[in-house]
């Protein structure tokens, strides 16, 4: 079967609200015609802003993060209520930043993900590697660990609204990008875990997004690797002059 591309932006902690205004109506307008899937998502404080310019359009609205619970006592978080309340259809959970600079567990990604899915939200679950693990060999097992620990729980109908997003750590706004093969290899292997958790026809619809320094001179031959389905991108999603080739490749 042939997966759709997945393109999706992080804009992570950048941009005022006007500032992602204009970055948001340039992309409507350069990508009403792209024949991919598209996501962007800005920091909380912009999602409004961001929202009422993307409705409508191909682009999906997606939050960066989501609190654990459905609300209460749990200062400077935002909930999965508040995130639907302003549009957000998807949010990112598990990115490495969420994981190792604020030392998120796969326990607490995973009661993120049956959250945003019971709420009716779309997931991109991010895993990867650290550095000292790929060199340990650990590669594989880190993002199988990951996989099975971050879906634990959710059923075949609950995995047809997640994505997966292989983003390698040591890859990630250091401008080193796994090879294609590299990375062909590790969406390969968590294909395979997709299709031990639940089938082989659940695996072979999956997306997996590839995501670490992703850019217009390398995202077509990652994208031509059989098991890398769209791109999770940072840095280069925060101009349209970056973002713009990458999400019209093809
Ligand atoms: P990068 O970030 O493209 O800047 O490496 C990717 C990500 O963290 O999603």
């Amino acid at each position: 079967m042939t997966r759709p591309y997945y393109i999706a932006g992080n804009w992570k902690m950048h941009k005022t609200r006007s500032e992602a205004a204009e970055l948001a109506k340039t992309l409507t307008a350069r990508l009403k015609d792209g024949k991919h899937k598209y996501l962007v998502a800005p920091s909380f404080t912009s999602l409004e802003t961001v929202g009422a310019i993307v409705k409508g359009s191909n682009i999906l609205l997606g939050a960066q993060n989501m609190a654990a619970e459905e609300q209460g006592a749990h200062t400077g978080e935002v909930s999965v209520l508040q995130l639907k309340d302003l549009g957000v259809q998807v949010v990112i959970l598990g990115h490495s930043e969420r994981r190792h600079t604020y030392k998120e567990d796969d326990e607490l990604i995973n009661k993120k993900v049956h959250l945003a899915l019971n709420h009716g939200l779309d997931v991109i679950l991010c895993i990867g590697e650290l550095l000292s693990e790929r060199e340990a060999g650990q590669a594989e097992k880190v993002c199988e660990t990951q996989t099975r620990k971050g879906l634990e729980g959710v059923s075949a109908s609950g995995l047809e609204r997640v994505t997966l997003a292989y983003e390698p750590v040591w890859a990630i706004g250091t401008g080193k990008t796994a090879t294609p093969e590299d990375a062909d290899t590790i969406h390969a292997y968590v294909r395979g875990v997709i299709a031990r958790l639940y089938d082989a026809s659940a695996a072979e619809k999956m997306i997996i997004q590839y995501g670490g320094s992703v850019k217009a001179e390398n995202a077509a031959q990652l994208m031509a690797k059989e098991n890398i389905d769209g791109a999770l991108v940072g840095g280069a999603s925060l101009k349209a002059d970056t973002f713009v080739p990458i999400a019209m490749f093809g």
